[in-house]
């Protein structure tokens, strides 16, 4: 009578175990086929100078994670008008921005979500992932002059410049 209940716990643990397993591989597949974006946005070491620099003029600097390599290639073809302000480079400049996030976002494999605002640049606080991670945070607090928006990430993600996302190190400001 005491082996059954034991070999059924032994019984349950390697279900677990193949369970972990399975898991394990599903997240692999979808890390391959689709792509779900981690918490983790780690900016590559190599980042350009100039990317840090001129993109981080007027905001905080955007990891290339956050969007999808088509929709940065869109927000640099039309920095002479960037949400109404002009933050066109010289050619050069520009170019070594956009290979930067082409290369460093091409694991991004989301449909590029155009912003609800007709004729402005694909933003990442508008997409229904941005939404989907924030069912908690009301309108309010995004609006607190402490925050700054809904952009400004690093007003509650102290380390969302180095694309450190994790939701234990939140905190949103009074
Ligand atoms: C001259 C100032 C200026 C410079 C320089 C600038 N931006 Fe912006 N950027 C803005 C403004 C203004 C907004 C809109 C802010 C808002 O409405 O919250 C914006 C918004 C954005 C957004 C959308 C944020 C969101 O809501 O999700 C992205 C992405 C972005 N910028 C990327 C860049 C990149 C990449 C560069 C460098 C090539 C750059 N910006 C340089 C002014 C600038
Ligand atoms: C008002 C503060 C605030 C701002 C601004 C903000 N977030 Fe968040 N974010 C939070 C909070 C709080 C959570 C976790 C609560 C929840 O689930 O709603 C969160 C969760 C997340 C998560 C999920 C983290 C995890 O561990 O699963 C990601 C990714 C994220 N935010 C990215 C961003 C990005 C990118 C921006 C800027 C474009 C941004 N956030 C702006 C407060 C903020």
């Amino acid at each position: 009578m005491k082996i059954a209940p034991l070999a059924a716990v032994a019984g349950l643990g390697l279900t677990l175990v193949l369970a972990g397993l399975s898991f394990a591989d599903d997240d692999d597949h979808h890390e391959r086929k689709g792509y779900k974006r981690p918490k983790r946005l780690a900016v590559p070491s190599d980042a350009p100078l100039v990317w840090k620099e001129e993109c981080a003029a007027c905001h905080m600097l955007y990891s290339p994670g956050l969007l999808p390599a088509d929709a940065w290639r869109e927000q640099m073809r039309t920095l002479g008008d960037h949400y109404g302000s002009n933050a066109a480079l010289d050619p050069v400049q520009e170019k070594e921005i956009l290979d930067f996030l082409v290369r460093a976002s091409a694991a991004n494999r989301l449909p590029v979500e155009p912003s609800p605002t007709v004729g402005e640049q694909p933003r990442i606080s508008q997409t229904r992932w941005f939404e989907r991670k924030h069912d908690e945070v009301s309108e309010a607090k995004f609006k607190r002059e402490s925050v700054g928006g809904r952009a400004n990430c690093v007003a509650c993600h102290r380390d969302a410049e180095s694309g450190d996302f994790d939701e234990d190190r939140v905190k949103i400001p009074r």
